[in-house]
């Protein structure tokens, strides 16, 4: 099985369009900390030809243009019009991962795959019809049953704790909520095991449990200390009111996989903010601790 990170930035990707905090202007003054990162996106293949899509982002058809293994195949006998993304696997219906949808308009057959709650939220978003539902059909999937997304290759949602969508967040969030809005992937081939979990609010003994013994986790590294974005003045909201647990301290992800047999552990879903773009004593910790950190056009053989 081939895992190809597409994008490993959260929303916003880095440098994002109107920040001017550190990481962001490292790129504006010319000088950038790290190679720029587009917003959160995994692919997933089991014969490195036909590739699962798990969550389509703002930037897709950027991500398209620099990812030859998501390029058309041009050999005799293709034909004029074809992609190697034969399926769309949304994780939550947040907007980093569903307003690429729109890129895949072109009267492209692919399936989309979602629960139940997920794919509500885009029937209630006439723009997403843009995709004919004849050549673009919607399946809804259900936690904890596996299903094949591509031949050969083997998924199964589970759910993590998070929270709706930002865009449809009433006045009191619950943002450890439990069911089908924000979900964890496993993925496998039969060979190999991998786990995409790009968002989470919290790991508890029942995922540590699914996680223990995979190939690889990717997981949520949104931010490096929950007030990160207040520290640095950009925003107001902490880590956990956006439904992401950080990475460092004793609630932290490092801390909470600590001990559990994986063969790799790559955070992604980096906010622009996190440190962990930089070298320096964060990313050293954290690489020490046994975590690499995710970068677009990384890939992975399991
Ligand atoms: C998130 O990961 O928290 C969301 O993508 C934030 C957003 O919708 O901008
Ligand atoms: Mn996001």
């Amino acid at each position: 099985m081939r895992a190809l990170v597409v994008g490993a930035a959260a929303g916003g990707g880095l440098p994002q369009w109107n920040c001017a905090a550190p990481n962001s202007a490292s790129f504006w003054d010319g000088a950038p900390v790290h190679p720029p990162a587009t917003q959160s996106s995994l692919a997933v293949s089991a014969d490195g030809e036909r590739w699962l899509l798990i969550n389509a982002s703002p930037d897709l058809r950027g991500q398209i243009l620099a990812t030859p293994q998501l390029q058309p195949r041009t050999a005799p006998g293709k034909g004029l019009r074809n992609s190697p993304i034969g399926a769309v696997l949304l994780t939550n219906a947040d907007l980093d991962h569903i307003a690429g949808l729109l890129t895949l308009r072109e009267r492209q057959p692919f399936t989309i795959y979602a629960t139940a709650g997920i794919l509500e939220i885009l029937a209630q978003n006439p723009v997403f019809d843009a995709l004919d539902p004849a050549l673009v059909p919607r399946r809804p999937i259900v936690l904890d049953e596996p299903f094949e997304p591509l031949p050969g290759l083997g998924a199964t949602v589970y759910p993590v704790p998070g929270k709706v969508p930002l865009f449809l967040e009433g006045d009191s969030v619950v943002t450890d909520l439990v069911g089908e809005q924000t979900v964890g992937v496993a993925l496998g081939d039969g060979r190999a095991r991998a786990h995409y979990v790009p968002g989470c609010a919290l790991v508890d003994d029942g995922l540590r449990q699914r996680w223990a013994g995979a190939d690889a986790l990717f997981f949520d590294g949104t931010l490096y200390v929950d007030d990160e974005m207040i520290q640095a003045g950009v925003g107001e909201k902490t880590g956990r009111r956006m439904g992401h647990m950080s990475v460092s301290g004793p609630d932290g992800s490092v801390a909470a996989l600590k001990g559990v047999d994986l063969k790799r552990r790559v955070f992604v879903h980096l906010n622009n903010t996190n440190p962990l773009w930089r070298q320096g004593p964060e990313r050293r910790a954290v690489e020490e601790a046994g975590w690499e950190i995710g970068f677009d056009g990384m890939e992975l053989s399991l």
